[in-house]
């Protein structure tokens, strides 16, 4: 990469003139945030698609990420921390996303309060039409909004953001959160947001094909010639186990690979060394040679007799398989006057939280300390040690707030990088995940395919349930066990199906290792079980809320493993709150349907009334 001439630049940063000497294209973001310290601007995408890094320029906001700070010259700068200094709506409008619990995670909500400002500054009185204009350009993976647009109209009127609910007491309240004010100052400490000073960079070189073999050049040499390269290191530089796994049992995930790799973005070394250096660095420099293999990506392929084994001690290519069985399921059906069967697909599903995965690690005599977003410091804990080959009591693991995880962070990312390196170098490593790396490495919600089956009586009542589950767990185990496991039973959704089996099995792909994404699964077999009641009930020719109404499970019953709850059920109060809504939907698309526009075609059923867009395929009647 070529090194640009740095020049001297003056310009104001929350009220305060700075002088700074950088290179005309550094990104302002970088800026502030690495020279200035400025950690509340906060970096998601690096490409000025999330509106994390928003800053006020001129008055403007704008995405600190995609301004080069060689046009700020003259220029005044506010991030969220000079809002409070600048802007006499901040205040109320702190007030206001604290009341509102508009700062969830809290990652987004420094560009949020930015935008908010830059709206409000302009147009005291904005519309909710304007506002979420104003805040388009912002994304939130935890609010949905909502609490978002309430808080800034609240500000902007002056009344309470979101109507409280009148309890009376704790319960039902809307609390302020413990940690909320942080967010709203833009203080809260997030995985990139502190390091020590010295601190190494490391950068990953990653596998470009879903399976290769791979050889390493001479990574001396390499090292010699990069000057600010400190060292690069491989799976034979791991001083413990070179592997790792949040369920201990199952863990079967190198740190590096050793070689061959079994999927696109797989880690075969790291190269460490100082930030300037690293500034320049370019992967395609880095001396390995791939040979791409014949990669396994589908479930089918994988359980094909003849297919290659990813893992030695899994010779089917199966990780782990669930089970529940109830009940006669062929008597059952036997005696049931409607059956429907169909089978569904789900795919892979990102996260996308806005904050990427990131942290530092440093050795502190014969001990590890590591700061990164977690959900999981304890299983962290485990693993370096296992991966250092001391002592877990050795290893501290201090937590960040995390700027949304939805399951993914409860794995390790890029702390076995930086342990393995501080560990040899004893100096400060740090790591921050590009977005492409993020989605690139880091676990995915399972892609599924179910096959089910459900009969019931001429007058409603559910009988049996068959399902047959396989979820594409990708290379390594994860939370695979858990998914497949627990798929079996919610499979059935809270009804009652006295005569159940569901199987479901977790195969091994060349896939990036799919793991926790809320629900374990569960929203997976949902999709399937409650598109299938749907198609039963309409069958059946019943109403489907009703159908459901019907056959929900109460404290009595037993559910489909025989549990009985005793109490707490609630689902039929659920199901009937949503009586009055349903009947109203009905009438209007049956006066759609009478109408000129033609039919309406079949599709959001009460399956879509609890989960909004399934994102799934039917395949087969
Ligand atoms: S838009 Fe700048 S970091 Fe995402
Ligand atoms: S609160 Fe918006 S991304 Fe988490």
């Amino acid at each position: 990469m070529k090194a640009y001439t740095q020049t001297q630049l003056s310009l104001t940063v929350n009220g305060r003139s700075v002088s700074i000497k950088s290179a005309p294209i550094t990104r302002l973001s970088n800026v502030l945030r690495e020279e200035l310290a400025l950690t509340g601007t906060k970096v998601g995408c690096d490409a000025g698609d999330c509106g994390a890094c928003t800053v006020l320029v001129n008055g403007m906001a704008v995405c600190a990420c995609l301004v080069a700070v060689g046009q700020l010259q003259g220029a005044e700068v506010v991030t969220v921390e000079g809002l409070a200094k600048s802007s006499k709506i901040f205040d109320r409008l702190q007030k206001s996303f604290l009341e509102s619990g508009a700062a969830q995670c809290g990652i987004c909500t420094p560009g949020m309060l930015v935008s908010a400002v830059a709206l409000l500054e302009k147009n005291a009185k904005p519309t909710e039409t304007e506002v979420m204009d104003a805040l388009g350009g912002v994304l939130c993976r935890c609010t949905g909004y909502r609490k978002i647009v309430s808080a800034v109209l609240g500000a902007a009127t002056q009344k309470a953001a979101l109507p409280q609910p009148e309890s009376g007491g704790p319960v039902g309240k809307r609390l302020v959160r413990l940690d909320g004010a942080r967010k709203v100052l833009g203080t809260d400490i997030f995985g990139a947001d502190e390091w020590p000073a010295g601190s190494l960079i490391l950068r990953v070189i990653r596998s470009p094909y879903d399976r290769a073999a791979f050889q390493f050049g001479d990574l001396r040499a390499y090292v010699a010639a990069n000057s600010g390269v400190h060292a690069v290191f491989t799976a034979q530089d791991v001083p413990g186990k070179n592997c790792f796994g949040v369920i201990a049992q199952f863990a079967d995930q190198p740190v590096f690979a050793e070689k061959e790799v079994r999927f696109r973005g797989e880690a075969v070394a790291a190269v460490v060394g100082e930030p300037e250096a690293m500034a320049e660095f370019n992967p395609s420099t880095f001396p390995v040679i791939w040979t791409e293999l014949p990669a396994l990506t589908t479930i089918d392929t994988a359980l094909r007799p003849e297919a290659p084994k990813l893992h030695e001690n899994r010779p089917d290519n199966v990780l782990v398989r669930g089970r529940v069985v109830h009940g006669d399921v062929e008597a059952a059906f036997a005696k049931a006057d409607v059956i429907v069967e169909a089978e569904f697909e789900t795919g892979f599903i990102e996260h996308a939280y806005i904050e990427p995965e990131a942290g530092f690690a440093r050795r502190v005599g014969d001990r590890m300390e590591v700061q990164a977003c977690t959900q999981a410091p304890y299983t962290d804990r485990r693993d370096i040690a296992t991966i250092l080959g001391i002592e877990e009591s050795a290893v501290r693991i201090i937590p960040t707030a995390v700027g949304g995880g939805f399951g993914s962070k409860l794995d390790l990312s890029m702390q076995p990088f930086i342990t393995v390196a501080a560990w040899h170098l004893r100096r400060p490593v740090k790591m921050v995940y590009s977005r492409a790396e993020s989605i690139m490495s880091t676990t995915k919600r399972h892609p599924s395919r179910i096959r089910c089956k459900a009969g019931a009586t001429r007058d409603g009542k559910l009988l049996a349930m068959d399902v047959c589950g396989e979820f594409n767990t990708g290379a390594y185990a994860s939370w695979g066990p858990t998914v497949a496991a627990r798929v079996p039973l919610h499979a059935s959704g809270p009804y009652k199906v006295p005569n159940y089996r569901a199987l479901t099995t977790a195969v091994h792909t060349h896939l990036v290792p799919a793991g926790a994404f809320r629900g374990f699964g569960v929203p997976q077999g949902t999709i399937a079980q409650e598109q299938l009641y749907d198609e039963l009930a309409e069958k059946l020719g019943v109403d489907r809320l009703e159908f459901r109404i019907q056959n929900a499970l109460d404290n009595e019953s037993a559910t489909c493993s025989g549990q009985v709850m005793g109490e707490g059920v609630g689902i039929r109060a659920c199901l009937e709150a949503l009586r009055a809504r349903w009947q109203e939907g009905r009438r209007a698309a049956s006066a759609f349907n009478s109408s000129a526009q033609g039919p309406l075609r079949r599709g959001v059923g009460v399956a879509g009334m609890w989960y909004g867009l399934c994102r799934s395929s039917r395949r087969a009647d």
